[in-house]
């Protein structure tokens, strides 16, 4: 067991150090990119739930120094390390992600993101918010997602349209898209990339099997696959009865092996009861042993 646990420790390191011989490097452009709304204190309040939810696992509370104890240590975001960079370097560095931290790309919008900075920033009262980025001074393309379900064909369309500087909307042509649909932990992609065509069109085939909820329901949404932030994007999302119906207890209805108490399977429960009665019979016997060589010992005084 202990030969098992060392060997996992150092399996653990040795990626940890191939990973951490990588660098982080954010590219200039992103540097200089900044939040395209100035930060409230309900954005605070949103990204703190953000966090609790989506950081706190690795990176601790913030201001408490307890991050997890991983290879490179992912720090407290609250302090110094991460605070002296520039938003555009803390935004690129969540979306991108590095192992072990996740890409955040695709499970925070880009909203989400900046309010998730705008928490991590009221921990430094020396940080001030550069101007927010107006939508005309945006060099690249602002694409928008829109998606609608073709019944006859089962198909998700996929449509996205681009604004131009002078206000107009055209159907954007040349803009990777691609599906996920939720599942319990996060998104899983469905088929491949796709990239619209002349109509700013993208149709994705549905796998038939696909299993949705009780009702067959099935929440799907739509990104755009831009690695290199060139463009400011906005997904859909929808739920669409394309799923096959699937009565699926949710996590935390049946025994499982992460619940607790009463949830727990029977096994787990059984072992634990039994081992505690061992171990304080043990105790007991040691505690009646005692006091029988005392009785002893004053008989014979
Ligand atoms: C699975 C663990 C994990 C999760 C979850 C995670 N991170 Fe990280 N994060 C790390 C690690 C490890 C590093 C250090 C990487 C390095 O320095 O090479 C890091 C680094 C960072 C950095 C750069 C800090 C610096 O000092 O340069 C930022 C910013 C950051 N994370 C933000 C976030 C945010 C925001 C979230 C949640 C939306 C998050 N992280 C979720 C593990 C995680």
């Amino acid at each position: 067991m202990r030969f098992i646990n060392l060997f996992i420790i150092l399996y653990v390191c040795s990626i940890g150090m191939t990973v951490s011989a990588q660098t982080w490097v954010v590219p200039d452009d992103q540097k200089t990119v900044v939040a395209p709304f100035l930060f409230t204190p309900e954005m605070q309040k949103q990204g703190e739930q953000i966090y609790l939810k989506n950081c706190q696992s690795c990176h601790g509370l913030m201001g408490k120094d307890n991050w997890a104890k991983l290879t490179p240590p992912p720090g407290d975001l609250s302090k110094e390390l991460a605070q002296k960079q520039p938003d555009g370097e803390l935004f690129y560095r969540i979306t991108v992600g590095k192992a072990p931290m996740p890409e955040f790309r695709n499970i925070l919008s880009e909203d989400e993101r900046w309010w998730v900075i705008a928490y991590m920033r009221s921990y430094n009262p020396k940080y001030i918010q550069p101007n927010p980025a107006t939508k005309a001074s945006f060099a690249g393309r602002i694409v928008t997602l829109d998606m609608k379900y073709d019944d006859l064909g089962k198909k998700v369309v996929v449509t996205a349209n681009e604004e131009l500087k002078d206000g107009q909307s055209v159907h954007a042509a040349g803009v990777e898209v691609a599906l996920f649909v939720k599942r319990f932990f996060g998104k899983l992609q469905v088929g491949e990339l796709k990239t619209t065509n002349d109509k700013g069109l993208a149709i994705f085939e549905f796998p038939a099997d696909l299993p949705g909820n009780k009702e067959g329901y099935v929440e799907v949404s739509a990104m755009v696959n831009d690695p290199k932030n060139i463009m400011k994007t906005t997904g859909a999302i929808a739920t669409l009865a394309i799923g096959k119906p699937t009565d699926m207890p949710s996590l935390t209805e049946g025994r499982a092996w992460w619940a607790t108490r009463g949830k727990a399977p029977v096994w787990i429960i059984l072992t634990y009861t039994l081992s505690v009665i061992i171990v304080w019979g043990f105790i007991f016997y040691i505690v009646y042993s005692i006091l029988k060589i005392r009785k002893v010992k004053k008989i014979n005084l």
